[in-house]
C-alpha cells in the first residue's frame, strides 16, 4: 500500500531531507586522494547526531556503518574502512536520516581529483538521467513513466541502468512502497497523485547492468567491473508540482542560475 503524505508531512520529511543534503554536501567538499572511507562515515555520523538526526543506515538489516562508500566499479552499499580514496577514482555517497519520524535519503558520485572523461560523462548520465526521470512524475502520469525515460536517457548515452537496486517509497520508513525501477516501459504501474514521496536513484553502468555482492555481503560491483555510479534524492509530489526535498540549498542557487548540481 502506498501511504500518501499530507503537505505537513511533507515539510516534515523536507526537514530530514535537508539534513542530509547538508552533510552530502560537506562530505562532497571533503573528498581529495589520500582520505580513509571511514571518516567520511564518522564525520556524516557525528554531524547527524549534532543535527538531532539519527543514522538511518546503521543497524538496517545489519549495515554496519552510517554511510555508504561506493568506489569505481562498486555500485552502492560499499562499506567504510581505513581504506584510501586515489587521485582518478569516482566515489558514491549514499546517506539517509530519520529527524523526528521521518527519512531522508540522497546519494551522489564525486570525482576524486582528476578522472577519465568517461567517469566525468557517466557522473553526469547518472544525474541527468534523474531529472529526466523528474520530468514524468506528474499527476496523471504513471509510475513506470519515470523508470522508462530514466532508462531512456542512460542507455541514449551508451551506459546500462543497474537492475537488481530500485528507487523506493520513503516517508516514516526508509523502504516504502512503491518500489521504483530505473527502467521499463512507460504506461504501467499505479497513477501518480498528489502526496506520493519517493526517493528516486538512478545507478548506472558504463558496461554491462549485471551486478555481484563482495564477500562482505554489502558491497554492489558491477560483474564486468566497470564504473558505476549514483544519485539519488527524496521528492515529493505536491499540489504545486514536484519538490526535491533534498536538494542543498546551495545547489538550489545553482539551479537557479541554470547549472545542475555536478556543472
Ligand atoms: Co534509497
Amino acid at each position: 500500500m502506498i501511504i500518501y503524505k499530507s503537505d505537513a508531512e511533507i515539510e516534515m520529511m523536507k526537514k530530514s531531507s535537508q539534513i542530509v543534503a547538508r552533510i552530502l554536501s560537506e562530505l562532497k567538499e571533503m573528498i581529495r586522494p589520500g582520505l580513509e572511507t571511514r571518516e567520511l562515515d564518522s564525520y556524516a555520523e557525528t554531524r547527524a547526531r549534532e543535527l538531532s538526526a539519527v543514522p538511518a543506515f546503521k543497524g538496517y538489516r545489519g549495515y554496519p556503518a552510517s554511510l555508504c562508500v561506493s568506489i569505481n566499479e562498486e555500485i552502492v552499499h560499499g562499506i567504510p574502512s581505513g581504506r584510501r580514496l586515489q587521485e582518478g577514482d569516482i566515489v558514491s555517497l549514499d546517506f539517509g536520516v530519520v529527524y523526528e519520524g521521518f527519512y531522508g535519503d540522497a546519494a551522489l558520485t564525486v570525482p576524486v581529483g582528476q578522472v577519465s572523461e568517461l567517469a566525468l560523462r557517466l557522473i553526469a548520465v547518472a544525474e541527468k538521467s534523474f531529472y529526466r526521470g523528474l520530468e514524468e512524475l506528474k499527476e496523471g502520469n504513471r509510475l513506470s513513466d519515470v523508470s522508462a525515460a530514466i532508462q531512456q536517457e542512460v542507455e541514449k548515452a551508451g551506459f546500462s541502468v543497474i537492475r537488481a537496486f530500485v528507487g523506493h517509497g520513503i516517508g516514516r520508513s526508509l523502504h516504502e512502497e512503491p518500489q521504483l525501477p530505473n527502467f521499463g516501459l512507460p504506461g504501467h504501474g499505479p497513477r501518480l497523485k498528489r502526496g506520493l514521496t519517493l526517493a528516486i536513484e538512478p545507478m548506472i553502468a558504463a558496461g554491462h547492468w549485471e551486478v555481484e555482492v563482495l564477500d562482505d555481503g554489502w558491497t554492489a560491483i558491477t560483474r564486468d567491473r566497470s564504473l558505476a555510479a549514483h544519485f539519488e534524492h527524496t521528492v515529493a509530489l505536491t499540489g504545486n508540482g514536484v519538490e526535491i526535498l533534498s536538494l542543498d540549498s546551495l545547489e538550489v542557487e545553482g539551479l537557479k542560475a541554470g547549472r545542475t548540481a555536478n556543472a
